[in-house]
């Protein structure tokens, strides 16, 4: 969507600051030997207790094999997005996990996601993660009226090739704030001056996905979970923005 009205930027402002608060009290909950499933849980009912709904919950964009079954995706080491919160997902020691986590709130849709360790990780995961979170900022940063979608995945570009990390190919980021998914596409691994034309107002969902591989990825057997190939390990960011004339505005804080 296009936010334009006082309306608009106080119905979103509000929606980002209830999902960031979930996200925050998730990661800080979640502790070595907890299920994917009890955070999941958990997330359902935070979201709830809001007057929120959770956005992902029976989700089913064209192509899916099924609906999401769940609030919160959790998406562990070589597992990039979409991985579904089951009793069998057990966190463990040094494990990369990443939460996605999505709300819509008096219908204004908002999405984030958030990459951390259980316990301090490894060096190299510890460095993976920075080097997200700094691809995550680049690529805002370059989300500017008149600028491009594909200067978003070339800021993301120069992020991965400063740390040698790969892209998480054929994925991106979206608009977003009226729906899970709205166009256009952020292609990560745009090209400076392609794709689509930003424009002030515009909601976005930036999320820069890289990865200790090649990059290419795999659909799993639940027809959901997007894995690397190379069963690399890979990490995630995402915020939702608001494009304006100076820097983006940021709903929801990591
Ligand atoms: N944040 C996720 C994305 O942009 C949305 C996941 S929807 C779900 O792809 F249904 F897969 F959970
Ligand atoms: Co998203």
């Amino acid at each position: 969507m296009i936010a334009t009205t006082d309306e608009d930027f106080k119905q979103l402002r509000a929606a980002g600051t209830m999902l960031s608060g979930v996200l925050k009290d998730l990661v800080a909950a979640t502790k070595e030997g907890m299920t994917a499933a009890e955070l999941d849980l958990m997330a359902e009912h935070a979201i709830k207790k809001y007057g929120a709904v959770p956005s992902f919950l029976n989700y089913q964009p064209d192509g899916a094999a099924y609906a999401y079954p769940a609030t919160l995706c959790v998406s562990i080491n070589d597992e990039i997005v979409h991985g579904i919160p089951t009793p069998q997902k057990i966190f463990r020691q040094g494990d990369v996990v990443k939460f996605d986590i999505g709300l819509s709130y008096n219908g204004y849709f908002v999405d984030m996601a958030r990459t951390f360790t259980i316990g301090e990780g490894d060096e190299r995961a510890r460095k993976l993660l920075s080097a997200t979170r700094e691809a995550l900022d680049a690529a805002i940063a370059a989300a500017r009226p008149g600028a491009h979608t594909g200067d978003i995945g070339a800021a993301i570009a120069r992020v991965a090739a400063k740390h040698r990390l790969g892209i998480v190919k054929d994925l991106g980021g979206h608009a977003v704030g009226k729906a899970v998914h709205e166009k256009p596409y952020i292609d990560n691994e745009g090209a400076e001056g392609e794709g689509d034309k930003i424009e002030e107002g515009m909601v976005l969902a930036i999320e820069p996905m890289l990865c200790e591989g090649k990059g290419d990825i795999t659909v799993a057997k639940d027809e959901w979970t997007i894995k690397m190939r190379d069963r690399s390990r890979a990490a995630q960011f995402e915020q939702t923005v608001i494009v304006t004339k100076g820097a983006p505005e940021v709903l929801t804080a990591l």
